[in-house]
């Protein structure tokens, strides 16, 4: 019996179909690479940009033939496209070769769903609104030395071109002591080198609920974990970058020193019209005082070009701060409309045109950076 996953999107999802993994072994299948030869396939799904939506749906149609040459095969569909509830039952009633529809949150439950499925022999489209922490979900870790490790679920900030919160929730902390006890397991294992921590804005780990504790105090009860380790983290959000958090990166030698800092656009009106609550200045200021800190850390970030009523000079004044910053990395996306964010309905939508200059010409701009940095 043979798997195969097929996985779109962040970190959270390769993490996610680690897990998914983790179920399919507990159930007595083994992987494989070659999809035709698995019993059982499934998409793990990213809704973030319509460009990952679409090559998800080409793909999954593409499916059609492999199940005519075998019926026995399953076929399942999961993450943050089938989280959206008319995506999910498009899905199901579009492709009637998908057995199981899950989302984020009754992914859990494939396990069991697929024992249904073998049981029955019935299609299954199950759908959850939300869903509290569900620990000792099994894993199979496949990211070479480096091990993924989920510290925080979901996302409160609700920027307006995001689809995110609706696909993953409000944000839901992991207890503490059950963070240290998988990173203490996995340590133990000595077959990693690093371990990752995971959470759409990693920074407010704890909010949620006050026994935890903050993030910064977390990274320092980590690091105190004996062992032969590395510890890095993302994502962080620059409005909830705290000194205490700078201090924690400066402090531990087991912290790596480079940190993942989305600023989105270099213009305090996009800034506020995307709900990000910082501006340009607050956010240079931020790279004044990890640079003071830690003079040699590796800053890198997210863009988004051709976001509603970004002008010329909007994106001048992108162009303007990433010459400030001279980032290690930049990930550039062109602005892409999600359904039931209020970006969507906003006015003076950007042309695809201007979109694709401007994100290329940020590219260039990268380049010229990384060259002149040698
Ligand atoms: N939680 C993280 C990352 C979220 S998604 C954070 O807040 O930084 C990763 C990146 O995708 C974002 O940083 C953003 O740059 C980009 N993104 C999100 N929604 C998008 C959209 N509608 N169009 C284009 N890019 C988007
Ligand atoms: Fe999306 Fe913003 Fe949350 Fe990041 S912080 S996941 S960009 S809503
Ligand atoms: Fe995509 Fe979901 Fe991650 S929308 S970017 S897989 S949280």
């Amino acid at each position: 019996m043979l798997y195969h996953i097929v996985t779109y999107g962040c970190q959270m999802n390769v993490h996610e179909s680690e897990k998914i993994a983790g179920m399919l072994e507990d159930l007595g299948y083994s992987p494989t690479d070659k999809r035709e030869d698995a019993d059982i396939i499934v998409f793990n799904t990213c809704a973030i940009r319509e460009g990952a939506e679409d090559r998800a749906f080409g793909n999954i149609g593409a499916l059609k033939q492999l199940k005519k040459q075998d019926r026995n095969k399953i076929i399942a569909v999961c993450g943050c496209m089938t989280q959206q509830k008319q995506v999910a039952e498009k899905i199901f009633k579009t492709f009637p070769f998908v057995d199981i529809v899950v989302g984020t949150h009754n992914l859990y439950l494939l396990e069991k769903l697929i024992k249904r499925k073998l049981n029955e022999n019935k299609r299954i489209l199950d759908y959850m609104e939300s869903s509290p922490v569900i620990e000792g979900i099994p894993t199979k870790r496949t990211s070479g030395d480096n091990a993924w490790i989920n510290i925080m679920y979901g996302c409160n900030n609700f920027c307006t071109y995001c689809i995110v919160p609706y696909v993953r929730g409000r944000e839901m902390s992991r207890k503490k002591q059950d963070i240290l006890d998988e990173i203490k397991e996995v340590i133990d294992t000595k077959c990693y080198k690093t371990i990752t921590l995971l959470g759409q804005n990693v920074n407010s780990y704890g909010n949620d609920s006050k026994e935890n504790g903050n993030f910064a105090e977390l990274i320092n009860d980590i690091c105190k974990l004996d062992g032969d380790f590395k510890l890095t983290f993302m994502t962080s959000h620059p409005k909830d970058l705290s000194d205490e958090l700078i201090e924690a990166i400066k402090n531990n030698d087991k912290v790596i020193k480079e940190i993942h800092l989305p600023v989105q656009s270099g213009s305090t009106k996009i800034l506020k019209a995307m709900n990000r609550n910082y501006t340009r200045e607050h956010y240079l200021d931020l790279i004044k005082k990890l640079r003071d800190a830690v003079p040699d850390i590796r800053i890198t970030t997210d863009i988004i070009v051709g976001f509603p009523g970004e002008t010329e000079q909007d994106f001048e004044d992108t162009c303007s701060l990433v010459k400030q910053v001279k980032y290690d990395g930049i990930f550039a996306f062109m602005y892409s409309k999600r359904s039931g964010t209020i970006a969507a309905t906003m006015p003076n939508q950007v042309d695809e045109s201007v979109k694709n200059y401007r994100v290329n010409y940020l590219l260039n701009l990268e380049k010229e950076i990384k060259a002149q940095k040698g």
